[in-house]
């Protein structure tokens, strides 16, 4: 038996407009959730009628231009896109689900993790699946339950929950019946759910994303709470009937964030919208003298007990923490670890109350940090999170927030979100020096100042995006690409040999120069292009003056050099095959720039290979399962 899962974009609609437009637009944009396979149902007058394809949106979509879209006609309806974690991406396998009579509807998000004994009872009670999928089981059982509750006085809303109660695993339902057309109902365990409010109509989505076109004022459902839609409200309770607490809020950003703006892809959209990323990051964040974060739960007090950092986190975030791991080291005298989350709870790290555990995510609900954060609470340390989604798991769960604030990512290569951790990073290791004093006040103030004038630094850095697209349409035949830097720049590699496999699905490798003659200068043959992040010629002058040994190195063996250097950095030019002068910044802040080309650089060699910018096969923006 095959379990398909699906991390996924989920949508709900009831309202006033046509429900099939709205859940399109939708899934539109949350394909960056996953775009295995794409499906519809609305609740018509002929009950509900569901189209579903494997592929991407475009295949969906192609689909119902070629059936027509009368049958379509109604205003209550949701959606799915979803990102397959086993088994293969089939029409059949894709959502929305149906019982055996056609008139449940349901869209799931997580796996279902008890869903082989569900299986078992339903084909024993005489039910057949259609599909290789645990969330058909759940569109099942809700038909099932729905006749009792129906028997109780109560409806679809009551079956959900009682099904809910049964389920074990992490997963958000949408659910709809033929029998209660003017309502969709949505449950949450662990995976993200809001609700937007709309007048006279009401949406459910995974992201806000889904449905800022029409309403920037939202509920997010917390653990375990199911919701019930119409178009003219909505009503929140627990897994048991119980009214819940809700919390609302309101937006900050709107549709054009969200949209492509000109741009060809939306990669290079938040590649430009780094600038202000970084500003928006920094704001109100330095109050009175002081530096502070958002969600503060932890007292000056627990900072100064701190006596080890933490930083967990996957892929790109991971990188940003061990940029940070130079600056807190430096600003607080406190030994740090920077961990990929997906390893840090199986090996046992040795955590109590005075360890702290910064956990870094975009999406705050990537699946190996959030067990990361949970490990380390257990333990008793206390969690810091540093996350770009208002009110996501990893800092619903964490001791204080510090949030970055940089927009909508749609790309799912991060970008902005990368910078913006960076920034939010070297924030907590301020804090942390302030708390105990390792840092005078006007040396904190210094240091904030000098953060507060990246973002134009990183403007002037976006001048040469146009000569650095060149420069990737020329390496785009290219075999293999290595990246080298050291100190800050050795993070700064890696991010670049990331997002050029990722995108261009291109070898890629990230080295810190001075391991080269330990091994993989080995791999240097004729054109071969080696980028190389070079440090401060002023700033980090013995680092500098052994890069400049480690190039000439590889250039003597054929190396094609492609060197990030500072303006006026005169001493690397013979060295440089191609050279990309970025403004000089302090030291520690030097990989808010010479990222920057790197991202660029991958985006547009993926580009020229013909691939998609945005999309990168086999990835999704948000990884849910571990
Ligand atoms: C790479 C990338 C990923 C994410 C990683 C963590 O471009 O985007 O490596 O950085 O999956 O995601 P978050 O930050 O959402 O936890």
């Amino acid at each position: 038996m095959v379990t398909l899962v699906a991390v996924c974009g989920i949508v709900g609609y009831v309202g006033h407009r046509q429900a099939l437009d709205v859940v399109l637009n939708g899934l539109r944009r949350l394909e960056y959730r996953g775009y295995d396979s794409a499906g519809v149902a609305v609740l018509t007058d002929a009950g509900l009628t569901v189209e579903r394809k494997a592929g991407r949106l475009a295949n969906l979509e192609a689909r119902l231009a070629e059936v027509g879209v009368d049958s379509f006609a109604g205003t209550a309806g949701m959606g799915h896109t979803r990102w397959a974690t086993h088994g293969a991406p089939i029409d059949r396998n894709s959502h929305p689900h149906r019982d055996a009579t056609g008139r449940v509807a349901v869209v799931h998000n997580g796996i279902i993790e008890n869903f082989a004994a569900l299986r078992a009872e339903l084909e024993a009670a005489g039910v057949e699946l259609a599909s290789d999928t645990d969330s058909e089981t759940a569109a099942h059982l809700i038909a099932r339950e729905y006749g009792a509750a129906k028997e109780r006085g109560g409806g679809l809303a009551e079956a959900v929950r009682t099904v809910c109660r049964r389920l074990e695993g992490a997963f958000t339902l949408v659910v709809s019946h033929a029998d209660e057309p003017d309502l969709i109902v949505a449950a949450r365990r662990s995976s993200p759910l809001v609700v937007g409010l709309g007048d006279g109509e009401t949406f459910v989505a995974s992201d806000v994303a889904a449905f800022i076109e029409h309403t920037r004022e939202a509920v997010e459902l917390g653990q375990d709470q199911l919701v019930e839609i119409t178009r003219d409200g909505y009503r929140v309770t627990d897994f048991h009937g119980e009214d819940a607490p809700v919390k609302p809020f309101t937006v900050d950003w709107d549709l054009s964030a969200a949209e492509k703006g000109g741009h060809e892809y939306f990669m290079l959209k938040e590649i430009e919208e780094q600038p202000e990323a970084l500003a928006n990051t920094l704001r109100g964040h330095f109050v009175d003298g002081r530096v502070v974060l958002d969600e503060q739960r932890l007292s000056d007090q627990d900072l100064r007990d701190v006596d080890k950092v933490f930083v967990v986190a996957c892929g790109s975030a991971y990188h940003s923490g061990l940029v940070a791991k130079y600056a807190i080291e430096h600003w607080t005298r406190l030994p740090v670890e920077v961990e990929l989350a997906s390893e840090f709870r199986y090996r046992d790290p040795v955590l109590d109350r005075d360890t702290l555990v910064v956990a870094v995510s975009q999406s705050g609900e990537t699946a190996d940090t959030l067990e990361a954060v949970r490990h380390a609470r257990e333990q008793k340390a206390r969690v810091l999170a540093v996350c770009n989604t208002n009110g996501a798991q990893i800092p619903r769960e964490s001791d204080a927030v510090l949030y970055t604030h940089a927009g909508p990512e749609i790309g799912v290569a991060s970008t902005k979100a990368f910078l913006a951790q960076i920034a939010a990073n070297y924030l907590v290791g301020l804090a942390l020096a302030q708390a105990r004093g390792t840092k005078y006040a006007d040396e904190v103030a210094r240091e904030f100042r000098e953060l507060e004038a990246m973002p134009k630094a990183v403007s002037r850095v976006l001048e040469t995006v146009e000569r650095v697209r060149a420069l990737g349409r020329e390496l785009a035949d290219s075999k293999a690409v290595l990246f080298l830097g050291r100190h800050v720049g050795y993070p700064v590699a890696l991010e670049g040999a990331l997002k050029l496999k990722e995108l261009a699905y291109m070898h890629a490798e990230g080295f810190a120069a001075g391991e080269l003659k330990h091994g993989p200068i080995a791999l240097i043959e004729e054109g071969l292009p080696v980028v190389v992040v070079m440090p401060s010629p002023k700033g980090r002058a013995v680092l500098h003056a052994k890069l400049v040994s480690n190039i000439s190195e590889i250039q003597a063996r054929g190396a094609r050099t492609v060197v990030i250097a500072e303006e006026g950095d005169e001493t690397v030019r013979p060295f440089a095959d191609e050279l990309i002068e970025v403004p000089a910044v302090p030291t520690l802040l030097q990989p808010l720039v010479s990222t920057v080309p790197l991202q660029v650089l991958a985006a547009e060699i993926a580009r020229a290979r013909g691939y998609d910018v945005d999309k990168p096969r086999n990835l999704a923006k948000s990884v849910t399962v571990e």
